[in-house]
């Protein structure tokens, strides 16, 4: 998968060179590559943003740079894939497009091309993200009800949960199945040795050697969580069975 982030902080995006993304992008697996947008502006000051057009407060990344930015990143050469190229899917961060979850996480893992354009200020002139839309298969995208300052962290936020996906990344494939979100429900907690510490136990079940009994178990701890939590999760689940049904009423 290769992956574009346009940023006037490409300093931001360093963490993704660390830890299980970072060894992605040595092996290859992962094509991530972090553009300055100021590279693509020709004034003195490198000017990336102007007054707004009907007053208000703040100011406005100006059209012309991103432009820019985005044809160069359109430009460059693509691995041939088999089949017909998808269209590159341009993903805004902002607080105004629909919130970033698991599903959609899985959908981008499946994409040849992300490019990720980190607004700052108020955002972006609304003219090149329409001009995007002909070019990109647009997606604004939240990753929720908060304002954070740019789009630096939100997309180091989807960077992470979507490369994660891709086949080869995480070393294990088996942890992915587990985990919170990936089924609807939330994780089961989870111990490691010692089996007494301070006083606490390990629940004797997970001693057992009782597979059946443990998978039950651990199943149960999950439908509790998410009925005392995240009960918006539960009541999205078609897939309860008696009980299921019993363990979260
Ligand atoms: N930019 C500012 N706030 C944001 C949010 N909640 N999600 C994505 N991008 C943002």
């Amino acid at each position: 998968m290769k992956i574009d982030v346009v940023s006037i902080f490409p300093e931001y995006l360093a963490g993704l060179q660390l830890s299980l993304i970072g060894k992605a992008v040595d092996q290859g697996l992962l094509d991530l590559t972090v553009h300055d947008l100021r590279d693509f502006t020709f004034d003195r000051h490198n000017t990336v943003d102007d007054s707004p057009y009907g007053g208000g407060a703040g100011m406005v990344m100006k059209a012309e740079p991103w432009a820019l930015a985005l044809e160069n990143i359109l430009d460059e050469p693509k691995a041939a894939g088999a089949g017909t190229p998808q269209k590159s899917i341009l993903i805004v961060p902002s607080p105004a497009g629909p919130v970033f979850n698991q599903r959609i996480a899985e959908e981008l893992s499946e994409a040849e091309h992300l490019v990720f354009a980190c607004g700052r200020y108020e955002g972006i002139d609304q003219r090149v993200i329409d001009w995007s839309a002909e070019h990109f298969d647009l997606r604004p995208m939240s990753i929720g009800d908060y304002v954070l300052n740019g789009g630096e962290v939100a997309s180091m936020v989807m960077i992470e949960a979507v490369s994660r996906l891709v086949p080869g990344v995480i070393g294990n494939p088996e942890s992915l199945t587990e985990e919170s979100h990936e089924d609807g429900l939330l994780e089961y907690p989870i111990y490691t040795k010692p089996a007494s510490w301070r006083g606490r136990d390990v629940p004797d079940i997970l001693l057992s050697g009782n597979h059946g009994a443990i998978a039950r178990w651990r199943r149960d701890r999950r439908l509790e969580l998410t009925a005392e939590v995240r009960p918006d999760l539960l009541a999205e689940l078609q897939d309860l069975d008696k009980h299921d049904r019993a363990v979260v009423e």
